[in-house]
């Protein structure tokens, strides 16, 4: 029912960063250099860059739909992670008029999809610095789409940003990989009559001369593939739930109170039931956005506000899609991926709490579900290593969904669901990997399991059935 993805193209660019922590000591003379073109993520070595830490996206935009431009400001807040004589952000197809870091004007060169940018001095490690980046341009999708929808895709009334793995750095200059979360606000302009729809908590609405400013606030880190705008004809319903902020936004062009308007409004409880099994919701503010549009054929765990293909509600409500996307607020976006090669962490968790939803629903049990994943299942592609080319395949979401259900066997019940919350709770707002879990594990349970995890995330043969 998700994604299927044929395959992707392997761009071999780009090395680790030295990255640390610690600043250089005074009495050491900074040696600058260039921060590194890729984040050094083994699946997809050009994503993302080095050599520095964004802390915060402060975007000023306007979009006018009629020629589908894109121009405006996008403020980065972030510390050196090395002594920076110039850095790298990631961004397509945009033109840049000015950069200034620190205030000083930079210089800036594009070279296919990265932005260098070069500082009027050298950043030492440790330093904290702003750059401010004017830019315009026709935004677009990416061109490596092998991996599905991703980027800047433009509609008949709008347009909208969505995608995974990569996604961001077609709207924005942004250092595009999951492991650098960032803070992340929007001002985005767009014609009287038009809505535009973000992340997080919504700001106050401005209209002058023709034009509305829509503003969005994501105040916790997110990683940058979870950041989307929907701008079009939509129904944009706001009410609080918890206390907090809820927006749903449903297309003009399908019923009020059809399917997707029905599945979306039961948001709140699908969140309330997941929090008894993850613990405390993690962000400000809830919400979704459909959007009615044959090219997604998927939906995303956009943080604080998942946006929906209308493909999963054409001919009825489905909360399935609904528990799997908010399941990814905690298991995804409050507890990101450090690598990509770690994503069973986000979709089988997803995929067994669409399980779990369906028990308590009263449908099948989380056995039947085990039961009906393991017959017949093709073992062959190991879920803790996919390859980039099986990111979003069965591998990673049944055998990784059935992973989770042979670890809840084998430590029992109560061990399990103890787990379920304190993962969330210990990574929260951060990022880890299936080592940091397998550990995790293996203290909750306080037994090894080495054997389990091998049989379940690394063998290309069929895990022994959880007795
Ligand atoms: N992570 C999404 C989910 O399982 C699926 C997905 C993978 C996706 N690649 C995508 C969605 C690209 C939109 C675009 O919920
Ligand atoms: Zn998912």
């Amino acid at each position: 029912m998700r994604a299927r993805i044929a395959a992707a193209v392997a761009v071999l660019l780009g090395v680790g960063g030295c990255t640390t922590d610690k600043a250089a000591p005074a009495n050491v003379a900074p040696s600058f250099a260039p921060g590194a073109e890729g984040a050094g993520d083994p699946y997809f070595p050009a994503y993302g860059n080095g050599g520095y830490d964004v802390a915060g996206y402060d975007l000023e935009l306007k979009y006018d739909p009629g020629p589908g431009r894109l121009e405006g400001t996008a403020t980065i807040t972030a510390t050196a992670t090395q002594d920076l004589s110039s850095f790298h952000l990631d961004l397509v197809k945009l033109t840049v008029s000015s950069v200034t870091v620190g205030g000083r004007p930079a210089t800036s060169r594009a070279d296919g999809n990265e932005l260098i940018v070069t500082p009027a001095a050298g950043i030492v490690r440790g330093a904290a610095f702003t750059a401010v980046i004017a830019y315009a341009g026709v935004p677009g999708p990416l061109e490596n789409e092998a991996l599905g929808v991703g980027g800047w895709l433009r509609t008949d009334d709008g347009g909208f940003a969505l995608g995974q793995p990569e996604s961001a750095s077609t709207w924005f200059p942004v250092n595009d990989h999951p492991s650098d979360k960032a803070t992340f606000s929007l001002a985005m302009t767009v014609p009287d009559g038009v809505e535009a729809i973000s992340n997080g908590v919504p700001g106050a609405r401005e209209q002058a001369g023709g034009w509305t400013t829509w503003r969005w606030t994501e105040s916790k880190p997110m990683a940058s593939y979870l950041a989307t705008v929907v701008i079009g004809q939509y129904r944009v319903r706001s009410s609080t739930h918890a206390g907090k902020p809820m927006v749903i936004a449903i297309p003009e062009s399908l019923p009020a109170d059809g399917p997707a308007a029905r599945s979306l409004a039961r948001t709140g409880e699908v969140a309330d039931y997941l929090e008894t099994l993850f613990g405390p919701y993690p962000f400000d503010a809830y919400g979704g956005v459909v959007l009615d549009d044959g090219r997604v054929g998927y939906a995303l765990e956009t943080q604080s506000r998942p946006v929906y293909g209308n493909v999963f509600f054409s001919s009825r409500e489905d909360l399935t899609v609904v528990a799997h996307e908010l399941a990814h607020q905690w298991y995804g976006d409050s507890v990101a991926l450090e690598r990509w090669q770690d994503i069973w962490l986000n979709e089988g968790f997803a995929t067994y709490a669409e399980w779990l939803w369906e028990e308590h629903q009263g449908e099948r049990t989380t056995q039947e579900a085990f039961d009906a994943a393991y017959r017949g299942f093709d073992w062959r592609t190991p879920t803790g290593d996919p390859g980039h080319e099986q990111l979003f395949g069965d591998a990673v979401y049944q055998r990784g969904a059935m992973t989770v259900h042979a670890l809840r066997k084998a430590v029992g019940d109560q061990v399990f669901f103890g787990l379920l919350k304190s993962w969330p709770a210990d990574h929260r707002d951060g990022n880890a990997t299936t080592e940091d879990f397998v550990a995790a594990a293996e203290r909750a349970a306080g037994k090894d399991l080495t054997d389990l995890f091998r049989n379940w995330l690394e063998d290309s043969t069929q895990p022994p059935a959880p007795g």
